[in-house]
């Protein structure tokens, strides 16, 4: 019997309990996920009762995924590095830490484009945005040593923050980034420029991109966003932003159950 659960305000939309749940009965583990709404100044009592509550572990979302930390006693690595914690595993009375947004996106990269990620020492890759989800997949990336990691961002010096960490990475502003896509691979957009009710906005036209390229979105309502629709348009193939919040959803449950889960899933 597994108790999992959701943190963050608001949750009321979220799709992890679908998720979850679908996971626990693959598996044929009898379990819950609920979701907690918690305002700002519940958060250390509730992490301080997990310690010794029946909960196994939780996701964290906005716009707790920072403020967690200062009440866990352990981060692993990605969560150390981005400073932002997606899981919690209660072992024992102890609280760890992880963060699988950049590993999910990777896995879902290679199920969805194997012959890509095989390859990955060969592409160019474009980020668009420079926050935390950003982040996440940028160093997860990072470590893959694709040829090229460029981040094009509306506030140019946050994406130099992460293009210093990688000798094959450059920073630039959008509209830059417009003019050069095909220059690139594989074009990730990781902002919330397209996310329901505002699916009419697109943070650039993909008109440039090279044939072939892949261009992907993490915004996953809507499914099909207006930046991977003009993409198909200009000869993309496409990789939808359910596919990473999949297999995100998959690390975790393995981190709290030891179960694999990633073969279970069909996008
Ligand atoms: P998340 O954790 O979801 O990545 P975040 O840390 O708030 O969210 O980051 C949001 C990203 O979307 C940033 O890259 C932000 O650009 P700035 O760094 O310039 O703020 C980008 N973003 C949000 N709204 C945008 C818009 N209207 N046009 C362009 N970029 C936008």
């Amino acid at each position: 019997m597994y108790r999992l659960g959701l943190i963050g305000h608001p949750v009321n939309h979220s799709n992890s309990p679908d998720i979850h749940h679908f996971f626990l009965k693959q598996t044929n583990n009898n379990g819950t996920y609920r979701l907690f709404d918690l305002q700002a100044e519940e958060l250390e009592e509730f992490l301080k009762n997990m310690r010794h509550s029946d909960l196994n572990g939780i996701n964290v979302t906005v716009p707790y995924k920072e403020r967690v930390i200062p009440f866990l006693d352990d981060l692993d690595e990605h969560a150390q590095k981005l400073n932002a914690v997606n899981t919690i595993k209660r072992k024992g009375n102890r609280l760890i830490g992880y963060n699988t947004d950049g590993e999910g996106y990777i896995e879902s990269l290679n199920q969805t484009y194997p012959n890509f990620y095989n390859q990955i020492n060969n592409q160019s890759i474009l980020i668009l945005g420079a926050g935390g989800a950003a982040k996440g997949i940028f160093y997860s990336l990072k470590s893959h040593a694709p040829k090229q990691l460029d981040v094009a961002n509306r506030t140019i010096s946050k994406a130099s923050k992460m293009t210093n960490h990688y000798e094959h990475s450059q920073e630039m502003d959008l509209e830059y980034a417009e003019k050069q896509l095909d220059q690139y691979d594989l074009i990730i957009q990781t902002t919330n420029v397209g996310m329901e009710p505002n699916e009419n906005e697109l943070i650039i036209s993909p008109k440039t991109i090279k044939e072939n390229a892949i261009v992907s979105d993490i915004v996953y309502k809507p499914k099909r966003t207006l930046f991977l629709t003009e993409a198909e348009r200009y000869g993309a193939h496409l990789m939808f932003g359910e596919s990473m919040l999949w297999y995100q959803a998959a690390k975790s449950f393995n981190i709290w159950t030891g179960e694999s889960v990633e073969h279970t899933i069909r996008i």
